[in-house]
């Protein structure tokens, strides 16, 4: 239980927690919302005394998503808004490398973080020295770097990209480079999804997301068999093997474009399990399938541990000042590029052809 809080489900906090309530009630029950609506309430009255602002990832619960997210959306999206608040302090509703993130955009702001432990087993695959032996390794080559890595590695690293816009970034920084190769690291599966989409030719490293890598073809074969008719969309974290088999590959924002744009009927998300519950509640229209993957990293924030961090000022996440100004430049050059197009038909998205990459 957050300590000092009195959870008390009073009409008045039934009241100004309706909204929220009509997001999240599919996935939520009543007895839950009673525990929840206070706390919910309370943080919200807390970020406006403390001008604060929570920003949280499409996978935190329906509860943070709905109930306290300033601005909720993908890792682009978040990393934007970090340059562009004013708040005097941001809350990190996502894993420590967001964090950071925000930290090396924002560094006269206060970035506090839930729970230390939310880490990412991408970021944990790759280090600074790694990087540094890799540049040896392949002198004069670009290194675009997905934002899930520590500051260390967006230091050592010439641009950034995230999911939503690595083609784009790939593209940019070999016609920058003048060259027809660039290492995309550490995300194997997002370095070969995006190899499927360009020709510009990738050097991979074999760094992994835990909660992509572990759905598989027959996993997409089996849905396609049971619900004929329903849309599969899964995240480019995923083998090359189940990409190849869905609709379309995207970002967790643009899955969520995909799903508020086409208003498909019946719909699979092949990502994290809060991101469903989340697209949910703004698509009453569409009813969605749910197999998915829970990140341990992404579930240890909680409403009961973003009280606490308002509460007590905890924990904050600090740069080292010269790393974070290294690590700026290649996170605001990837800013700096026009908002990656929006695809005319989704459905194009498919991979033109099937390409090797080269492993480091
Ligand atoms: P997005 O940038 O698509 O939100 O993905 C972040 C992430 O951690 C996915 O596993
Ligand atoms: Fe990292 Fe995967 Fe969790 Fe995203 S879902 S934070 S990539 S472990």
């Amino acid at each position: 239980m957050a300590d000092g809080f009195q959870f008390a489900f009073t009409p008045e906090i039934e009241r100004v927690t309706a909204p929220a309530w009509e997001k999240v009630k599919a996935h939520v029950t009543p007895m839950e919302w009673r525990l929840h609506a206070p706390l919910i309430a309370e943080i919200n009255r807390l970020k406006r005394q403390k001008n604060a602002v929570i920003l949280a990832h499409n996978y935190m619960t329906p509860e943070i998503f709905h109930g306290v997210g300033d601005y909720v959306g993908d890792s682009l999206g978040l990393a934007k808004e970090a340059a562009r608040s004013d708040a005097a302090v941001i809350i990190q509703a996502g894993v420590h490398f967001m964090a950071e993130t925000s930290k090396i955009l924002s560094p006269d702001k206060r970035v506090l973080i839930p729970d230390l432990r939310a880490g990412c087993s991408l970021a944990s695959s790759i280090t600074g020295a790694d990087v540094r032996l890799i540049k040896q390794r392949y002198p004069g080559l670009p290194v675009v770097t997905y934002v899930n890595t520590t500051a260390d590695v967006k230091a050592e690293t010439d641009i950034c990209c995230t999911s939503a816009n690595a083609v784009q970034v790939v593209e940019e920084a070999a016609r920058q480079w003048g060259v027809d190769r660039v290492i995309l690291i550490p995300d194997e599966f997002l370095a070969r999804n995006v190899a499927r989409q360009t020709e510009v030719k990738i050097i991979a490293w074999q760094g992994r997301c835990e909660v992509h890598e572990r759905f598989n073809r027959d996993d997409i074969l089996e849905l396609r068999a049971a619900y004929p008719n329903a849309e599969i969309l899964a995240h480019p974290e995923c083998p090359t093997e189940v990409i190849e088999l869905s609709d379309f590959t995207g970002s967790t924002a643009a899955m969520n474009d995909y799903v508020l744009t086409r208003k498909p009927k019946q719909v699979v998300l092949i990502t994290e399990c809060s991101m469903a519950d989340n697209v949910a509640g703004d698509a009453p229209e569409t009813e969605f399938v749910r197999p998915c993957n829970l990140c341990p990293h992404m579930k240890r924030i909680s409403l009961e541990n973003i009280y606490e961090a308002l509460l007590h000022d905890r924990y904050e996440v600090t740069v080292d000042p010269a790393i974070a100004a290294r690590a700026r430049l290649a996170v605001q050059r990837m800013i700096d590029l026009p908002p990656p197009a929006a695809p005319a038909r989704y459905d194009l998205v498919k991979a033109r052809h099937h390409v090797a990459v080269e492993l480091i």
